[in-house]
């Protein structure tokens, strides 16, 4: 017979992502007892500007998102302990406190974190994550913020308190590359990477060289809840320089930070540009690159001009690529062809069932 691990999850942030990921674990209720013997509920949830919840028997999740989408506050929720459920500032850290000390010792915690982007520190989210790694819980991240600039520290805190941190979400949605390399490519060294790693910049590359207005196609991106909540993020390169650190620090051992890529955006670029370039044969796309240089890591985002045959001229609207180099294998691409918040909230999901499977054979 299958062994059940009850899980309780903690979830900060409950926006596009979070929301998303809440209504994927409801959809997929059955498989994760049936196949990975995991069963969970949510007993915390903080937010910026709806309030937070705390119940250690098990939050209305159906009637949070209906409050959240109903623009109401988590305050209302039946049997909600929290006792500031107000837009205060330590708000967050107070409910990861106070979920996790209410925690049955038969269950197992896990924070989810989907706060937005910090480009500057990455903060509040790795405050967050120390937070609750400190409390016992095991963290699973689709933020980028903390792998971007704390991914060493967060990795070894977390290895020496015997909890997984996990951010598959961090990077081209729910493909699996980290755990790719992590799990599939054992004695395999990444020696660069180059790709095309942001969708919102993608989409409005490719509707530019449709003779699209970059407003347009970048309000598409919004509507669509793909765009960083501030979009400068995303159009200025700052998005992709993130993802570049992150990939850098997990995969070649460095210890940069978004600030160390040297990084131009797509601001400049023009629908006349971009067709000029297709005219010729060519494609411009924003491209990222990793690898080491005289020994030392460097990361670049830039937009490039690439032949129409390359692997990653070919991506369109939100796809995403990523061409590894290798010491064993010479080169790998990996291509995501359908990307959004299902995606998203897949890594999320993706992750909870490593969680899961660390702990104990199904
Ligand atoms: N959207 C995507 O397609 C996508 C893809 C990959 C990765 N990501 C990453 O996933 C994360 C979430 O993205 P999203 O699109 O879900 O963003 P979002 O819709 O803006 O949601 C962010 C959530 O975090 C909450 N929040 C912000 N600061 C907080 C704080 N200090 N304490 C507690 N809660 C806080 C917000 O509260 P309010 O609801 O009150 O504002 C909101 O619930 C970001 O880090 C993003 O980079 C997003």
């Amino acid at each position: 017979m299958k062994t059940t691990i009850a899980l309780d999850l903690i979830l900060v942030g409950f926006g596009n992502v979070g929301r998303r990921f809440a209504r994927l674990l409801q959809e997929q209720e059955g498989v994760l007892a049936r196949t990975y013997g995991l069963s969970w509920r949510v007993v915390g949830i903080a937010t910026r500007s709806h309030g937070i919840a705390v119940n250690p028997a098990g939050l209305d999740l159906a009637k949070a998102l209906t409050l959240v989408e109903g623009h109401g506050s988590l305050g209302k929720l039946r049997g909600n302990t929290a006792t500031s459920p107000r837009d205060t500032p330590g708000s967050a850290l107070e409910m990861i406190e106070s979920a996790t000390h209410a925690g049955d010792a038969d269950r197992v915690q896990v924070m989810v974190e989907t706060t937005v982007l910090d480009i500057a520190r990455g903060q509040p989210a790795i405050d967050h994550i120390r937070k609750a790694l400190r409390a016992g819980a095991h963290v699973i991240t689709a933020n980028k913020g903390p792998v971007a600039f704390s991914y060493r520290e967060i990795d070894d805190f977390a290895t020496a308190l015997g909890r997984s941190f996990l951010f598959e979400g961090a990077v081209m949605d729910g493909v699996p590359i980290f755990n790719l390399v992590r799990d599939t490519l054992p004695a395999v060294t990444i020696l660069g990477f180059r790709g095309i790693i942001n969708s919102t910049t993608n989409h409005i590359l490719t509707r530019m060289e449709q003779g699209i207005a970059f407003g347009e196609a970048l309000a598409e991106m919004q509507a669509a809840g793909i765009a960083e909540a501030d979009a400068s993020l995303d159009v200025d390169g700052w998005d992709a320089a993130a993802k570049t650190a992150a990939l850098l620090n997990v995969w070649m051992k460095a210890e940069v930070t978004p600030r160390d890529i040297d990084r131009t955006g797509i601001a400049a670029l023009t629908p006349e540009l971009l067709q000029d370039a297709k005219r010729q044969g060519q494609r411009l796309r924003l491209v990222a690159t990793g690898g080491r240089q005289d020994g030392k890591a460097f990361g670049r985002v830039a937009p490039e001009l690439l032949p129409e045959g390359h692997a990653l001229a070919r991506l369109n609207g939100m796809q995403n690529a990523l061409v590894l180099q290798t010491d064993l294998l010479g080169e790998i691409c990996i291509t995501q062809l359908d990307s959004g918040l299902t995606q998203t909230a897949y890594a999320l999901l993706s992750d909870l069932v490593a969680v899961r499977r660390r702990l104990r054979p199904a």
